[in-house]
């Protein structure tokens, strides 16, 4: 079974101190740091870039997990990878050409994810899946932090879940994003998501405190499986 790894989402940081809380995520035990990128285009916002993600990598041995949410993202990808990512996503929506732009994710040395929005055919899914490191189902509609979970998820991850299982990926991660918080953690790995992205969840209140609890309920949830 698929490690289940925490994914604190930095879009939900202190922008002006973003080492501190990089920092406090890492120590409470997070392994992975999702940063969001955005671009205005392909959703409302504008967020991160690759100067960004070059000023944290000497802060932290987090995974560094880069969630293009932006048009053209081939375009991006290597500088991406220059300023240290380790897994690089892009929207089926975004690419025009999936296949070349997992090639060329995995051609600058990242972990290659695809990333599907809450109503976007599973069928994408499983046509790429083979290439993928992992699956990113979004549980909101991209482009902001603090949003309502998108309660089909669910059904689609189980679904994704038992398709990969049943065609000999059981190595392809799903990674969940989007409105994750304590009391829906569990319900998500239940469903087959093995990398949970928390971004609220885990900044309102006690970071601390919340990262342990996302843990334990994930865990709690693995147990009830096995
Ligand atoms: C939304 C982003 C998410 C966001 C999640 O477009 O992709 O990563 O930070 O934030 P929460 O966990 O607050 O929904
Ligand atoms: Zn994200």
């Amino acid at each position: 079974m698929l490690p289940v790894l925490l994914a604190p989402s930095l879009l939900s940081a202190n922008f002006a101190n973003l080492q501190q809380d990089v920092l406090r995520c890492e120590n409470s035990g997070a392994e992975v740091l999702h940063i969001d990128v955005m671009d205005g285009h392909f959703v409302p916002n504008i967020t991160i870039g690759p100067l960004v993600v070059n000023a944290l990598r000497p802060v932290s041995k987090m995974i560094f997990d880069c969630h293009l949410m932006i048009e053209n993202p081939d375009k991006y990808v290597p500088d991406f990878a220059k300023a240290g990512a380790d897994w690089i996503s892009v929207h089926v929506e975004a690419s025009r050409h999936l296949h070349r732009s997992i090639a060329l994710i995995k051609e600058v040395g990242c972990k290659a994810g695809i990333v599907l929005n809450p109503i976007t055919p599973l069928s994408y899914a499983y046509s790429a899946a083979e290439y993928c490191d992992f699956i990113l189902l979004m549980s909101v509609n991209p482009g902001f932090g603090g949003q309502a979970f998108i309660q089909s998820f669910l059904q689609r991850a189980s679904e994704l879940r038992n398709w990969l299982d049943s065609h000999g990926l059981n190595h392809v991660n799903i990674q969940v994003d989007g409105g994750i918080k304590i009391d829906n953690a569990a319900e998500a790995v239940k469903a087959g998501a093995n990398i949970l992205v928390s971004g609220s969840g885990v900044f309102s209140g006690n970071l601390e405190e919340n990262i342990k609890s996302l843990r334990a309920s994930a865990l709690q949830a693995r147990e009830i499986i096995v």
